[in-house]
């Protein structure tokens, strides 16, 4: 008997009679498994089918067989309708000349308009107590002889309730698929019957089509002994129940249709580029497919059919430790990942990139340049292969790009998506919801572009580009912010005459120099970066440096760890980046640099870190720019020192992935440590860290500051919420633990 995930197999059944109508595959396996989950105190089956008639008791998946309709649902208060969409008709028109008190009835057709439809002529409108139901699952086998008790197990089953469904009878169906063990959802039906004319009906509709095809095209099906696991994937669903299936594509008739239409004219595009050997179209769906195939993969392995993937929940332990010790390399710069993909996008030509991280951020930047029509190889360790499609070529996305939890990929593409004829709308995580937008919203608007943003300059941003007429124009930024610069250099690409930033302080300056790279004339003239349309992008190779942000945590941890000695290799040390250097050298670290070299217009070095005692200081402002994303990790390392440290100017903080300040300030205070949050920065006295529970907010820098802390705590520390460590830093637990940093993965998070 299959373990089901129900709580009431001993408990008193609290429904009396249920009664299915229809004991095929799904009918037969609701009725056994709600038998063996004694929600219910009796199963009564109908059928037509003499042969089920005699099998359906002795097979155990109903208590009695009863041959007449109006004798089977006599008294029952469920009646679940299993019989084909197109059969509903003929049972309901029955159905509606009993007198069946407040049973609920509810079916399990996959086409719900269809059946709504036969429930309206046969009741002249659709009663309360009926609920249009749709369990997701099936199987080649069909009949009742196929009826499995865990057919359902961790399903989805749709329920598509009207306005008039009366609440209670929704809960009963609700109660009765989550006896089996199903996951019950509620959709609105035409939601459902277009989502699954999309993503069953179609495919079935392939499969048979081609297996008929070629089977009728070798008439002793000789070729299929030649036929290996892609023809057996592709086409297993062909082996489906013919009848049910004629019913269900004349019952969606109008959402099938839409689909097939769809469908025929991607397929006649790839018809096309097969025929004239257009081998970058072909590439582009191939590529575009597979990372949409790896996506859905994830999603089913997790068995969370539509489920969104934040959902996801992960924490860290770490554990104290001893000295950090070894060589290694972190993953790719994040900034230079993202720039790499948009400049070369929007180059002449293939641009080759070696060391892109493969980290969330960028990959979204990434396919927001596919849904573009780009066609993008990769990333394969680290290499991605990109076939430019000049300054005008990016295509209309299908729908809306989502960024996920990238800050950087949404201001960026907001300037360069202001020069494009067609709108984007761009959108992200809920993190990323919160952040503010009109620092690149405001000056675009002033350039010419049309911008629309939600309440407060916040996500999503859509993007008019066809109604924007940029015009070039000089910029006094009122606050350093790499971002906003690239942003409106970008958008410059496309206005009209020059357009010029100039900045506050020094900020990170990789766009200047990539475009440059990539053959575009910038000109920098102390603060200000000014470039000018008319000129063109020449695709180019690009090797990205592990990123001196990732780097930085292993420069504290080793800095701070009694014993250390660690090598970071190939790290980037642009000089608009390196104020982490700094800081720590100013608190008394022991970091030495070699190897100098330039990769690609980016000065790269191995960075030596030997443990030494570090003192409190007053963190120089013209540094604050410059270690703008490495504050979480040196807040530790003034945790750690001796003394008082002092960090003033730096209000930026409380607007990045979470409030960098009260949220460090908050943890370190869970661990023991004086931390006074100001409105533009910390005091922090150093001290003894201990043990505890810290929410890093949805941050990934404060999950990874904290979990090196761990290396001087005297207990576990504990870090929830901890999934967007990947954005920017894939295989941080592994890379830790592999030069002495004790971090895990806590279980059943
Ligand atoms: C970035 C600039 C910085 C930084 C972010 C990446 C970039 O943001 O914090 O992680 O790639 O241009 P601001 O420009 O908001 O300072």
């Amino acid at each position: 008997m299959s373990q089901l995930v129900t709580g009431s197999s001993s408990a008193a059944p609290i429904i009396g009679r249920v009664a299915v109508v229809g004991l095929g595959l799904i009918g037969g396996s609701f009725a056994k498994g709600l038998r063996e989950s004694g929600l219910c105190r009796e199963v009564v089956g109908s059928d037509p089918d003499p042969h089920t008639q005699q099998l359906a008791v002795s097979l155990g998946v109903v208590d009695s067989m009863v041959p007449d309709l109006p004798s089977a649902v006599q008294g029952a208060e469920l009646i679940l309708l299993a019989v084909p969409v197109l059969a509903m008709r003929s049972v309901l028109r029955e159905l509606a000349r009993l007198e069946l008190g407040g049973a609920v009835i509810t079916d399990t057709g996959s086409t719900k308009t269809a059946v709504v439809e036969a429930v309206r002529e046969a009741y002249g409108q659709v009663p309360p107590q009926f609920v249009p139901g749709h369990p997701i699952a099936g199987s080649e086998r069909s009949g009742v002889e196929a009826a499995d008790a865990g057919l359902f197990r961790r399903h989805k089953v749709i329920l598509t309730p009207l306005d008039n469904t009366d609440p209670a009878a929704v809960e009963r169906v609700r109660q009765a698929w989550q006896a089996l063990g199903a996951d019950v959802e509620d959709m609105p039906l035409e939601d459902h019957d277009e989502v699954l004319a999309a993503t069953s009906h179609l495919p079935h509709l392939l499969a048979f089509s081609l297996v008929d095809t070629l089977a009728s095209r070798s008439e002793n099906l000789e070729i299929f002994r030649y036929a290996a696991g892609g023809f057996r994937d592709f086409t297993r669903i062909a082996a489906s129940d013919p009848v049910m299936w004629r019913d269900v594509f004349l019952a969606n008739r109008d959402a099938v249709l839409r689909s097939l239409d769809t469908f025929t004219r991607d397929l006649s595009r790839l018809r096309t580029a097969v025929e004239e050997g257009d081998a970058n179209t072909l590439l582009g769906v191939f590529t575009r497919a597979r990372v949409a195939r790896e996506h859905f993969s994830t999603i089913l392995a997790r068995r969370a059919y539509m489920e969104p993937m934040q959902t996801q929940s992960i924490n860290f332990i770490a554990s104290p430790g001893s000295r950090v010790q070894g060589r290694i390399r972190v993953p790719g710069d994040k900034s230079i990942s993202h720039r790499s993909i948009m400049l070369g996008s929007i180059a002449e030509g293939v641009t080759e990139v070696e060391g892109f991280l493969e980290g969330e951020d960028s990959l979204a930047t990434l396919q927001a340049f596919r849904d573009m029509g780009v066609v993008i190889e990769g990333p394969h360790r680290g290499r991605v292969t990109i076939n430019g499609v000049g300054l005008h070529g990016l295509q209309a996305p299908p729908g809306p790009i989502y960024v996920g939890n990238s800050g950087t990929s949404m201001r960026l593409l907001a300037g360069l998506l202001a020069g494009q004829n067609f709108t984007t709308e761009l959108t992200g995580d809920a993190s990323l919801g919160k952040r503010p937008m009109g620092r690149v919203a405001d000056p675009l608007r002033a350039m010419g572009a049309t911008i629309d943003t939600a309440e407060g300059g916040r996500p999503p941003l859509v993007i008019k580009g066809a109604e924007s007429h940029l015009k070039g124009m000089e910029y006094v930024m009122p606050m350093a912010s790499a971002q906003v610069k690239s942003c409106l250099l970008l958008a410059g690409l496309y206005a009209e005459g020059k357009t010029s930033v100039t900045e506050p302080a020094p900020t990170r300056d990789h766009t200047e120099r990539m475009l440059k790279g990539f053959g575009y004339p910038v000109q920098v003239d102390g603060a200000t970066a000014t470039v000018e349309s008319g000129h063109k992008l020449t695709g180019c190779r690009i090797d990205v440096p592990a990123d001196i942000s990732s780097a930085a945590f292993f420069m504290v941890a080793a800095s701070i760890a009694e014993g250390s000695d660690l090598t970071l290799e190939h790290v980037g040390i642009n000089p608009t980046r390196i104020g982490v250097i700094n800081i720590l050298r100013a608190m008394g670290a022991d970091i030495t640099l070699s190897n100098e070299r330039e990769v690609g217009g980016e000065p790269v070095a191995d960075i030596r870190v030997r443990y030494a005692p570090l003192k409190g200081i007053e963190i120089p402002e013209d540094q604050v720019p410059l270690a703008i994303d490495e504050f979480p990790a040196l807040f530790i390392a003034a945790a750690c020192a001796e003394g008082r440290t002092v960090l003033r100017g730096a209000e930026e903080l409380r607007v990045k992935e979470s409030d960098r300040i009260q949220v460090m300030a908050d943890g370190l205070q869970t661990l023991g440590i004086r931390a006074e949050p100001t409105p533009d920065g910390v005091i922090i006295d150093g001290g003894v860290i201990g043990g505890g529970t810290i929410d890093s907010h949805m941050d990934h820098r404060i999950a990874m500051s904290f979990a090196i802390a761990s290396l001087r705590a005297t207990a576990d520390i504990r870090i929830t919420d901890c999934i967007h460590v990947a954005t920017s830093f894939p295989g941080f637990i592994d890379l830790a633990s592999s030069v002495g940093i004790q971090i895990r993965q806590e279980d059943n998070a």
